[in-house]
C-alpha cells in the first residue's frame, strides 16, 4: 500500500525513534506533523526534511504530559496539514529508581507522559480519522510493557497500561476501519537508553531508532484490511 501524499502526526520526533520514523516516512512522500518540547531539534528536523523531500512538514511544540497542551498541539497541526491518516504515538520518558526510591513526583511524571499523553494525543486525533473512517494509530510501548524488572515500577506500569489502552482501543475502532497497533522493542540506540544508562554495548549488533521505523512502516504498509495487533522486536545483541 502506497503512504504517498498522507498525512501523519509523529509525537517525541526530536530525537531517537521518533526522528528515524520522520525520515522514513517522508522517503514515503508523507506529510508530516511533528511535536516535541524542544522547538530547536523541531526546527532542524523541519529544515532537513523539507530541504530534502517534497513534502509538507509542519511543527509545534508541546508537553504532552498536559491535557490542554497535548489537545492545542493536535489541534493546530491537523489544522495545517489538512487532514490525518497516521498517528505515531512515540513521546516517552523513562526513570529508573526502585518504588520506594522514586520520587512520587517523578513516578507521576512517567505515568503523565507516558500514559495520559498517549491518551491525550490519541483522544484528540480520533475525531478526524472516524469522520473519514479510516486510520492508522500506532503505540511505542516495550518490552517493559510486558515484563516488571526491578527499578522499572513506573515505566513498566506506564507500558503495560500503554498496552492495555492499546488493545481496547482497537477493539473499539477496528469497525471504523482505523487500526491501532503496538510495538514492543527491547533496548533501542537512542538518547532516552543511553541517558537511562542501559547498556547499548556493541553498536553493530544494538537495534537502532531506523530499525523500529522500518518496522513501523511495514506496518503503516499492510494492506488496509489488516493490521499488525502488536509486535516484538529484540536486539540480537544479548544484555
Ligand atoms: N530507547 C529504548 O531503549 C526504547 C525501548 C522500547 C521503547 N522505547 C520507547 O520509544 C519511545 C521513543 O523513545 P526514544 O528512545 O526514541 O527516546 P528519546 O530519544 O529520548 O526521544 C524521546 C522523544 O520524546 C519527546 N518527549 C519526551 N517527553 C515529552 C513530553 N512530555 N512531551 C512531548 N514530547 C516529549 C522528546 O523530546 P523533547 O525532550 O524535546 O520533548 C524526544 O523527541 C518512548 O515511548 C520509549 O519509551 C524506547
Amino acid at each position: 500500500m502506497t503512504l504517498l501524499n498522507q498525512t501523519a502526526i509523529i509525537t517525541g520526533a526530536g530525537k531517537g525513534i521518533g526522528r528515524a520514523t520522520a525520515f522514513a516516512l517522508a522517503k514515503e512522500g508523507v506529510n508530516l506533523g511533528l511535536l516535541a518540547r524542544n522547538h530547536a531539534e523541531l526546527e532542524a528536523l523541519q529544515q532537513e526534511l523539507t530541504s530534502t523531500y517534497s513534502i509538507k512538514v509542519s511543527i509545534t511544540t508541546a508537553d504532552i504530559s498536559t491535557r490542554a497542551e497535548a489537545e492545542r498541539a493536535v489541534a493546530t497541526l491537523i489544522a495545517e496539514l489538512g487532514s490525518l491518516d497516521i498517528l505515531i504515538n512515540n513521546a516517552g520518558t523513562a526513570t529508573f529508581g526502585t518504588l520506594i526510591d522514586m520520587e512520587p513526583e517523578q513516578w507521576e511524571q512517567i505515568i503523565q507522559t507516558n500514559l495520559m499523553g498517549t491518551y491525550y494525543v490519541t483522544r484528540s486525533s480520533l475525531p478526524t480519522m472516524l469522520a473519514q473512517k479510516s486510520g492508522s494509530i500506532i503505540n511505542i510501548a516495550s518490552t517493559a510493557g510486558e515484563r516488571g524488572f526491578a527499578t522499572g515500577s513506573a515505566y513498566c506500569a506506564s507500558k503495560f497500561a500503554v498496552l492495555g489502552m492499546t488493545e481496547a482501543l482497537m477493539q473499539e475502532v477496528r469497525k471504523s476501519n482505523i487500526r491501532v497497533t503496538a510495538l514492543t522493542p527491547s533496548t533501542v540506540n537512542t538518547p532516552l537508553a543511553v541517558n537511562a544508562g542501559l547498556p547499548i554495548g556493541d553498536e553493530d549488533r544494538m537495534m537502532q531508532a531506523e530499525d523500529v521505523a522500518e518496522l513501523i512502516l511495514a506496518a503503516l504498509k499492510l494492506p488496509q484490511r489488516v493490521f499488525m495487533k502488536t509486535a516484538g522486536i529484540w536486539t540480537t545483541n544479548p544484555q
